[in-house]
């Protein structure tokens, strides 16, 4: 098979975590860069990324990298590529454009030419073009300029790996799957002791934690946007994809528990372990994370995405809030493994513990600070 070159992006502050998921998948040629990993391999690879990496938001196929001055460059730069691999003359496609530091520094216009250059292209060939189209297109077209430098490149997922397939619950403040991934492989979890959420919502985390101890690949549950290409071999990746699904360990016994104030959440998660295939797997209860009773020895991780503020005046009971959880910790819960992520630094200091490690993350556009510790 062709080698490719392809760039996995991620969000920020999870560079490390993706390159240590591809090391492990012994992905070729791996370089860690800012928003994501480099790599060089084939689609093979690619049908890797997308089934199997937890923390990937995008895997993209570059396709061309040439110098855009103006306009006139970036159309002949889009119209020379040979698009009939991923795009039929009569497909849909969308263009997402980026640009820094350039003289073509307006991205709706750079979107706009790489369209014209496309639709131009395929006009020429065959006498008919493809449409754009904003939802459900066929084909995703990432445009990046940096620096005078375009780079093009095609999507290879679709819609954001962040989309699983699993969820039928959303809840209030779910957090992204892949943020919950990324938390869970830096928490250092065994996969095997038991796993609590006391704040635990729609249950994303014990979800992710289950399908990582299990060894299932997140992408089993939805389609990519390779599949709609005119040169995907759907039998070869059908067979690549039962091995990946057959590496799945669907009995292996775990302790999950989760706990919310709301019923409403606790009865959201049981669907969503239920939709993601884990049936009654886990142990969950409405009530106070403050009373969960912790029980010694256990030896236990805690990883959790404690609450947000929302609304003006809630600062000084999160505050509180946080306080509480880490004495309850310290009091309760010695020789556990914590992983609290939590909404703003001084909430993170609130929770009085000493030598945590902190990661700082983001949960859609808030900043926020994961915390590790062994108690
Ligand atoms: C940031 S959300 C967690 C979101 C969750 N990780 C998810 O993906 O859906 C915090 C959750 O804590 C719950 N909560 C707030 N105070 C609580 C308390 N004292 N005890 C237990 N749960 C609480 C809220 O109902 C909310 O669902």
């Amino acid at each position: 098979m062709e080698r490719h070159e392809f760039f996995v992006t991620c969000a920020p502050g999870v560079e490390p975590v993706l390159f240590q998921e591809m090391k492990v998948l012994k992905f070729p040629k791996v370089e860690c860069q800012v928003g994501g990993v480099y790599f060089k391999g084939t689609m093979e690879h690619a049908w890797l990324a997308n089934l199997q990496l937890r923390t990937a938001i995008r895997v993209l196929r570059r396709l061309a990298r040439f110098e855009v001055m103006d306009a006139d460059d970036l159309y002949s730069g889009v119209r020379k590529v040979d698009w009939s691999p991923f795009l039929a003359g009569d497909g849909t496609f969308f263009v997402d454009a980026q640009t820094r530091e350039s003289a073509l520094d307006h991205s709706q216009f750079i979107a706009q030419r790489t369209k014209d250059g496309i639709a131009d292209n395929f006009r020429k060939r065959e006498r008919r073009r493809p449409s754009v189209a904003k939802e459900r297109a066929d084909l995703r077209v990432h445009v990046h300029v940096w620096r005078d430098r375009c780079t093009l490149a095609v999507d290879t997922s679709g819609d954001s790996l962040h989309k699983r397939g699993w969820r039928t619950y959303q809840g209030l403040a779910p957090m992204s799957e892949t943020l919950a991934a990324a938390v869970l492989l830096l928490s250092q979890w065994d996969r095997k002791s038991p796993l609590i959420d006391p704040f635990c919502g729609s249950g994303t985390l014990l979800v992710e934690a289950a399908l990582l101890a299990r060894n299932i690949a997140p992408g089993l549950f939805r389609s990519f946007g390779f599949q709609n290409w005119p040169e995907h071999r759907p039998y070869p990746y059908a067979s690549f994809r039962k091995k990946i699904q057959d590496l799945g360990d669907l009995n292996k016994k775990l302790f999950l528990f989760g706990r919310d104030l709301e019923k409403k959440h606790i009865t959201g998660a049981e669907a969503n372990a239920e939709s993601a295939g884990l049936g009654d797997l886990f142990q969950l209860s409405v009530g106070d994370a403050l009373d969960f009773p912790f029980k010694k020895g256990w030896g236990a991780w805690v990883v959790s995405n404690l609450p947000y503020g929302h609304r003006v005046g809630e600062d000084k009971d999160l505050e509180k809030l946080h306080r509480d959880v880490g004495s309850k910790l310290r009091q309760e819960a010695a020789g556990y493994h914590l992983a609290l992520l939590t909404g703003e630094r001084r909430f993170a200091h609130a929770m009085g513990f000493h030598d945590w490690q902190e990661h700082t993350l983001r949960n859609g556009s808030l900043q926020c600070s994961l915390l590790t510790l062994d108690l």
